[in-house]
Order: structure tokens, then C-alpha cells, then sequence
């Protein structure tokens, strides 16, 4: 088999109070991607959507995280790859993730699957050092594991998926850029105790909420006192959008990954549909351009859609 098309899907970081472990991947939107063995040695990059992103493999993302898996594949040749971005760059809804993670997944397809998935991640981090700065997996593992995911550890790398009861999402993107690195750089490098206590608390909570079914318990875990207070500064609306979409009936959220798009969980559809009305007021009132999705959990991850 020398060609495969795959879909990768947008991905949660953080899920509130899980900044750098916690993830969930979206079934909407995601991003599609066509990658082809070639006799020609090299990898090349063909964008059809409007981001005009960087095609020399190096400065690319899922070019360097193909470059990592290539070290570990002996007599390899030439990739063709062409993306169709759906996932917007700097959206927080894993953009980089999802062209990491969707060039290595068809890649070790297209070589007869020799990684295992933690291999892949190990590869796909490479990208998101290239998007951040810093290796994190918690777009990367969702992105290819499907579903929501626990990265315990990246060094050595420890994967957790975590089971959930149903759940909608819905999701606004204001369109203004949010650099993650940018993201990253203003948060505080120290944790008061106090704050520590409660975001723990919350992260076990969250983790026992998902795995027991609790929408209560889940509810009141999706808290965050440490990255929340800092990176919404960056976000127009998003005390409005938080407080009101609560009080349409959402069980929480909050920023998605670094943002700027929030996300919100619900148990009914029809909640989250009301949320996204919610989402929708808030920025046309505020005179910002956005996009909204509403949405479910992806449990499949990556896809291959044919060969
Ligand atoms: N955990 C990362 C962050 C996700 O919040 O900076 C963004 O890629």
C-alpha cells in the first residue's frame, strides 16, 4: 500500500484543571491529510487550505515529528503529504497536534503499523516542541489514543485513558490569535500551597467524576486556580461566557488548551446546543468574529479513511 488519507481530529487540552495531562479529542472539527510513499527521496508538503503554513519539512510540525519517526525506520524513501487544515492554527483546539499526530499515525499505517501508539506520541512531541517550545502530550495523546487521556508522565512516558460518561461539547473559537507559546510564557513559574491543595483536589475529582459517571462530581471539579486566573486576561468575553453558559446548564469548562477558544461539557444535547446560543450572543455583542461547533467526545482518534 503506497497511499493513505487520514482525518485528525481537534483535540481539549488541560480539560480545566489538567494543564499539560489532561485531553479529549472532539469528533468535529479535524483535519485532513493524503500521505504517499514516494521513490523520490525527501518529505514534501502541499497545503490546500488558506493558512499558508511552512513547507520545508523542518519548520514544520508534522514535518519534524515525521523526521523523528524517520530515524527509527531503516531504509525508508520519499513521503508526498498534503494537508487540508480544518483545525485553525492557534485556535487551542490542537491544530499542531492533530498534523503531528495525523502524519504519524498514516505513516506507520503506510510501514505495516511496527509503533506501537506511545511510540507515536513519543514522535508526534517533536511537533509540539517545534509549535511551543516545550514537549507536551496532552493534545498529542487524545489526538491518537481517541477519547480523554491522562499523560501521567512524559518522561517516561505514562498514558491513562480514562473512560467518561456521555457528554456533548460545545466549543467557541473568537477569532483572535492566542500563541501558545505566548500562552505559556506569562504564567507564573510558582504555585502557593493553598492553590496546589485545590487544583489536586480537582484533578482527582475530575478523574473520579469521569470514571464513576458523576456529572456532579465532574461538574464541580472543571476548576482551575492556577492558569485560568492568568491566560483569560488574554480572552475578550470569557468571565461572560463562563458564568452565563453555566447558568444555561453546562456542566463547566473553560479555556481550551491555551486558547483563545473556550469549551464548554453538557450532559443534553439540547443544553449544548443553548450553550453555543449563549457563546453566540456574548461575541456578537461584543462585536468579535467566532466560530462555534457543537460537539461530542471522538473515541476513535486518528482515522484512517482509505487507502
Ligand atoms: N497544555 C498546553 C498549554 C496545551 O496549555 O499550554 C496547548 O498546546
Amino acid at each position: 500500500m503506497n497511499k493513505v488519507k487520514v482525518h485528525a481530529p481537534a483535540t481539549v487540552a488541560n480539560l480545566v484543571c489538567g494543564f499539560d495531562v489532561f485531553g479529549m479529542a472532539l469528533a468535529e472539527p479535524y483535519d485532513v491529510m493524503w500521505v504517499s510513499l514516494s521513490n523520490e527521496p525527501g518529505i514534501r508538503f502541499t497545503h490546500i487550505d488558506k493558512y499558508n503554513l511552512p513547507t520545508q519539512p523542518e519548520k514544520n510540525v508534522a514535518g519534524v515529528a515525521l523526521m523523528a519517526m524517520l530515524e527509527n525506520v531503516p531504509g525508508h524513501k520519499g513521503f508526498d503529504v498534503v494537508i487540508d487544515k480544518q483545525i485553525k492554527p492557534g485556535s487551542g483546539l490542537g491544530s499542531s497536534a492533530a498534523s503531528s499526530a495525523g502524519i504519524v499515525v498514516a505513516v506507520n499505517h503506510l510501514v505495516n503499523n511496527i509503533f506501537s501508539r506511545e511510540d507515536l506520541v513519543r514522535f508526534a512531541m517533536h511537533g509540539e516542541k517545534l509549535a511551543s517550545g516545550v514537549k507536551h502530550a496532552d493534545n498529542i495523546t487524545p489526538c491518537i489514543f481517541g477519547g480523554i487521556t491522562l499523560v501521567r508522565s512524559i518522561f517516561q512516558l505514562d498514558i491513562v485513558p480514562l473512560t467518561a460518561p456521555p457528554m456533548y461539547v460545545t466549543v467557541v473559537h473568537p477569532q483572535i490569535e492566542v500563541k501558545t507559546s505566548d500562552a505559556r510564557q506569562i504564567l507564573r513559574k510558582e504555585v502557593q500551597l493553598k492553590d496546589a491543595i485545590k487544583q489536586w483536589g480537582n484533578i482527582a475529582g475530575l478523574v473520579a467524576g469521569l470514571l464513576k459517571e458523576d456529572y456532579g462530581l465532574i461538574s464541580r471539579s472543571l476548576e482551575d486556580v492556577i492558569i485560568e486566573p492568568v491566560r483569560s486576561m488574554l480572552i475578550p468575553g470569557f468571565d461572560e461566557v463562563k458564568r452565563s453558559c453555566k447558568e444555561a446548564g453546562a456542566l463547566g469548562g473553560g479555556i481550551s488548551g491555551s486558547g483563545p477558544s473556550i469549551f464548554m461539557l453538557s450532559k443534553e444535547e439540547a443544553t449544548a446546543k443553548q450553550v453555543e446560543n449563549v457563546m453566540k450572543d456574548v461575541y456578537t455583542r461584543l462585536g468579535i468574529e467566532f466560530r462555534t461547533y457543537v460537539t461530542t467526545v471522538n473515541y476513535k482518534g486518528v482515522e484512517i479513511i482509505s487507502e
